[in-house]
């Protein structure tokens, strides 16, 4: 087999065999084709796309390079969720308890944040003593005994992957639908989850800024799901603000947890419990309401049990950056936007967010907003609270939070944009 054959054929719009995918994740990963060989292909595949077959066969080509984690010896089932990544998305926080509350295991494994969009490992690190570090035996041992159980992947899982996304991070071609849908998917097959719910964002925060392009990976990556066994379905939902009064670690952690306690902001509130609510059906679990359990105290005993399981402390106090600086509004009216994107560069910038992967990140820092769109805001009302360890960040902050909101006068009738768009 010839990887130039390969590159060549891709370039030319052609249709990729089976045995040539089967011969090139592998021949890849071990090192046989070379890292610009692999981004000429990549880029090829940007421009030119793949058939629904080319895709699936890739991500089976890429789930064989590792492990499959089998939790069959659990006496419940299994259901996780996937989000593509947003701002102030910390739903995996509640969701998790809660749907473990409500009787389906859940195996999560996720990431790190790079970039404006935070990660859901860095939220839970800001809690003193959890590890996000776990073996297959602790993970099974943390469901067993939570119900859920939110790591970081092993080595083992999906090499292919880790291998081509960093690559694809510095050659501009994470952009490409089939290679987006690959990735994602086949982590979530090799984590051996029974039913999966994907969280599809759309907007200026997110991967995918229209509509019809994250429909497209909503739709492939359910196909992809479909044909490995796994029941897998999606929601698209708005991306265009951020989720929530907080974007960074420990500030999302403590409104997670008001959420966890019955309270929270209403939109974190709606999603989570209808994430909960599609990865119960899909598990085959009936019956049961889980809003019922973010006020009854059973989805905050679960979140306790998971954080303790993991070495965390659910009562210790989350650390608070050393430095604030207000925002205020320069004029009455309604709030009619708030952009995600620029509010989580301004996170990011703020030190909640990473640069390159090795780079720390302050667990304190980030944005609290004090209106979303839809509210009414009076002058000279705080309307951000920027959170920092280095006050010399700020001025950065602030530059990217320029234009990042429209108050409106007369506008009394605006209308948000539903939260839940397909
Ligand atoms: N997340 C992934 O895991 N892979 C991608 O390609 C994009 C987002």
């Amino acid at each position: 087999m010839d990887v130039i054959d390969i590159v060549v054929a891709k370039r030319e719009s052609r249709e990729l065999t089976d045995e040539q995918i089967d011969w090139l994740i592998p021949a890849y990963t071990g090192g046989v084709v070379a890292d610009e060989q692999m981004s000429a292909l990549a880029m090829a595949i940007l421009l030119n796309g793949m058939t629904r077959r080319e895709i699936s066969r890739w991500t089976d080509a890429m789930i064989r390079t590792g492990i499959r984690m089998d939790f069959s010896a659990l006496d419940r089932p299994t259901s996780d969720k996937h989000s593509t990544g947003g701002v102030g998305d910390k739903i995996t926080l509640p969701l998790a308890p809660l749907v473990a509350s409500c009787g389906a295991a859940v195996p999560q494994l996720s990431g790190r944040g790079l970039g404006h969009t935070g990660g859901t490992l860095d939220k839970l690190e800001s809690i003193p003593g959890w590890r996000a570090q776990l073996s297959e035996r602790e993970m099974l041992d943390v469901l067993r005994e939570a119900g859920a159980v939110v790591c970081a992947a092993g080595e083992g899982l999906a090499p292919a992957d880790k291998k081509l996304y960093a690559l694809r991070d510095v050659t501009g071609t994470v952009e490409s639908i089939p290679l987006i849908a690959s990735s994602i998917m086949s982590k979530k097959i090799a984590e051996g989850t029974g039913a999966l719910v994907l969280d599809v964002k759309v907007g200026t925060g997110a991967f995918m800024k229209d509509l019809t392009k994250a429909r497209e990976l909503a739709e492939t990556m359910v196909s992809l799901g479909t044909d490995h066994g796994v029941k897998t379905v999606a929601l698209l939902t708005d991306m265009d603000t951020p989720l929530g009064l907080t974007a960074g670690n420990a500030l999302e952690v403590r409104e997670s947890v008001e959420v966890l306690a019955g309270g929270g902001p209403a939109d974190v509130v709606e999603l989570t419990v209808a994430l909960a609510r599609e990865m119960l059906a899909n598990a085959g679990i009936t019956g049961v309401d889980p809003a019922e359990n973010l006020g009854n105290g059973k989805a905050m005993d679960a979140w306790r049990r998971m954080i303790a399981a993991q070495g965390g402390d659910p009562d210790a106090v989350l650390p608070v950056a050393r430095e604030q600086h207000v925002i205020t509004a320069d004029r009455s009216g309604t709030l009619t936007r708030l952009d995600a994107l620029q509010v989580g560069v301004a996170a990011w910038r703020l030190g909640a967010g990473r640069a390159r992967k090795e780079d720390p990140v302050q667990a304190g820092a980030g944005v609290e907003m004090h209106a979303k769109p839809g509210d009414a805001v009076t002058a000279g009302q705080p309307l951000l609270t920027l959170h920092t360890d280095t006050p010399e960040r700020f001025a950065p902050a602030i530059e990217s939070l320029g234009g990042a909101w429209d108050i409106e006068q007369g506008n009394d009738e605006y209308v948000a944009r539903q939260l839940l768009l397909d």
